[in-house]
């Protein structure tokens, strides 16, 4: 079963590499260089095809990789036969109680994480590791948000990857924007043009989504908290509105703000009924689906990630993966946008790795390193 699931995830990487093959780039260049050589890195990572791919790359420069998912939700159990298959130490979670202690336990250098799960557990419950680790690296928006939030100082360096000029650029932007669709498409076969759209939060992530679904012939009306941010939503073309009366006339339902529980019973309630809903943001509980579940009479499996509930006045919605980052469950839209961010962050581990004295506190990714990871990327598309 998990050789079979190995196979496919194999040939996705193998896919990956031929039509857009900046991780070899990359990794072709480590294998020379070596720049982790006898160094321990953890990763919290989706555990996904493109993950696996990023991995055996870095893997080519020396050192032991130990990798943690970042969400049981998005771990494709393909890719994590491939990486054992590889050799690479993988707690998922679901045979181990802590799987963020479990990388601990390895000894990193260098922590990178999505949504500051594994560094919160190195602050809070492993700080007798603190002084053998180099650096930390954090990729999401969530997790910079987390950081940000810490009462004490950072005891250790922490390069943000996400607010550099590339990953809000393409990656939250273009790259979730095209996911999305192509998931809701994949997963209900509803045709998207003529359909109306609440986005609920307009950044990087909310903005794409607007713009794709604009593209694909949808209404889209945009709810958003900030009000700059709603200025700007305005100023792109799209009415904006409060949450409930924006959901009295959706037909589809999008979060994208980071924070928990922002679509409420009381919005499903007012949304009309068969309303498809879904999440794109980091976490699982932007929709609160704990106190919808008190609501629920009946729940219908309609397909795999696809789930319909019946409230108890006869009106049903359907979630869409289960709450959990949709395009990232699915593994749909163009691996491009996440693979130059992958980018990005191999040449930060090798740049923690190869000049690592770094002051403790959260630093900018180097303009150098995305100058880089751009110039690679006009090769990989333009392959001689
Ligand atoms: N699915 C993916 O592949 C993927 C990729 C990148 C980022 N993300 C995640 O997507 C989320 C959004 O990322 P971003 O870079 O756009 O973040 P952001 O913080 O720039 O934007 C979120 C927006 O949501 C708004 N917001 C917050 N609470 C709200 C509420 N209750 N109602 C309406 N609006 C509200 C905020 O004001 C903000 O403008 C983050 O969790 C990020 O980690 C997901």
């Amino acid at each position: 079963m998990d050789s079979d699931r190995a196979l496919v995830a194999e040939r996705e990487i193998g896919r990956i590499n031929a039509f857009f093959p900046i991780l070899r780039l990359l990794g072709n260049r480590w294998a020379v260089s070596r720049p982790w050589e006898g160094m321990t890195i953890g990763l919290n990572l989706h555990l996904t095809t493109l993950t696996a791919a990023l991995v055996r790359e870095l893997m080519l420069g020396g050192g032991h990789f130990v990798l943690s998912a970042a969400n049981p939700g998005t771990t494709d159990a393909g890719a994590v036969a491939v990486l054992r298959n590889a050799g690479v130490d993988v707690y998922t979670g679901r045979e181990l109680e802590d799987r963020h202690l479990q990388v601990l336990s390895h000894r990193p250098n260098i922590v990178a994480d999505v949504g500051f799960d594994l560094l919160g557990t190195l602050f809070e419950r492993r700080a007798d590791l603190l002084d053998k680790v180099i650096a930390g690296v954090e990729i999401t928006r969530s997790g910079v948000h987390r950081l940000r939030a810490l009462e004490a100082p950072l005891p250790i360096p922490i390069v943000n990857i996400n607010d550099g000029r590339l990953k809000d650029a393409i990656e939250n932007r273009h790259g979730v924007g095209e996911g999305v669709w192509q998931a809701v498409s994949r997963l209900t076969g509803m045709h998207l043009a003529g359909r109306r759209v609440v986005v609920v939060g307009y950044g990087a992530v909310g903005r794409g989504i607007a713009e794709y679904a604009r593209a694909a012939n949808m209404s889209v009306v945009v709810v958003e908290t900030d009000p700059i941010r709603r200025l700007f939503a305005h100023h792109d073309g799209y009415p904006t509105a409060e949450l409930i009366p924006a959901c009295r006339k959706a037909g589809i339902i999008v979060t994208a703000t980071g924070r928990s529980k922002v679509v409420t019973l009381e919005a499903i309630r007012a949304a009309p009924s068969g309303v498809v809903v879904f999440n794109a943001g980091h976490g699982r509980d932007e929709i609160d689906f704990a106190a919808l579940r008190e609501a629920v009479e009946r729940v219908d499996h309609i397909a795999d990630q696809v789930v319909r509930y019946r409230l108890a006045n006869k009106k049903f919605f359907t979630l869409l993966g289960g709450g959990n980052p949709l395009n990232i469950v699915m593994n749909s839209g163009s691996p491009e946008p996440v693979l130059l961010h992958f980018a990005v962050l191999g040449l930060t581990l090798e740049w923690i790795a190869r000049f690592g004295d770094l002051k403790p506190g959260e630093c900018e990714v180097p303009a150098e390193i995305e100058h880089r990871a751009a110039a690679m990327a006009l090769e990989a598309l333009n392959p001689a």
